[in-house]
């Protein structure tokens, strides 16, 4: 079996799956660690050096790779599931669970605004409020991607170990 967690950044998608991974004794892998130990530099060095869309080719040819891993439970990048065909791989992939951790615009802003220069979509993004803003736009364009997911759980005021024990409730 797989778990594909899916979500927007910061909204818990590695710290959760390296959770669920090892109550379930599970491997456990995050595409985008697993992007940067391929191609020995980081993810932001790659948006930096050879574009988004670079990253967008390679993402997907990394993601397909890991389709069919047994036992696993993947992390996959917040843009993961919103280009190319990936939505689609995911759900027609056999023996395997997509899972949307669910935040609201305001919890992922708190949770972003200290660690967004790892991030090169919103590293130039400086008050909190053009945070807000992107985050805004960018969640409506996405959401369609991730509420396709078989399972949605909600975030939002809850610690690491209660959506884990949501979600392990649900499977
Ligand atoms: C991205 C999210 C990042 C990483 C890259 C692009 C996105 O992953 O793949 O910076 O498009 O939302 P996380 O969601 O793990 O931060």
């Amino acid at each position: 079996m797989m778990f594909f967690l899916v979500g927007y950044m910061g909204s818990g998608k590695s710290v959760i799956g390296n959770k669920l991974a090892e109550i379930l004794k599970y491997d456990f892998i995050d595409l985008d660690e697993y992007i940067v130990q391929k191609e020995g530099i980081t993810i932001k060095k790659i948006f930096d050096k050879k574009g988004e869309i670079y990253f967008r080719k390679i993402e997907n040819l990394y993601f397909k790779e890991l389709i069919g891993s047994k036992n696993t439970v993947v992390s996959l990048g917040g843009g993961t599931p919103c280009y190319g065909n990936n939505m689609n791989l995911i759900l027609e992939s056999e023996n395997s669970l997509s899972i949307y951790l669910k935040a609201s615009i305001g919890t992922l802003v708190d949770r972003l605004y200290e660690e967004k220069s790892k991030r090169p979509l919103i590293a130039h993004l400086e008050s909190k409020s053009q945070l807000t803003e992107f985050i805004g736009k960018h969640i409506f364009e996405r959401a369609p991607f991730y509420e396709q997911s078989s399972l949605i759980i909600k975030t939002d005021g809850l610690m690491v170990k209660e959506v884990v024990d949501k979600l392990v409730l649900k499977l």
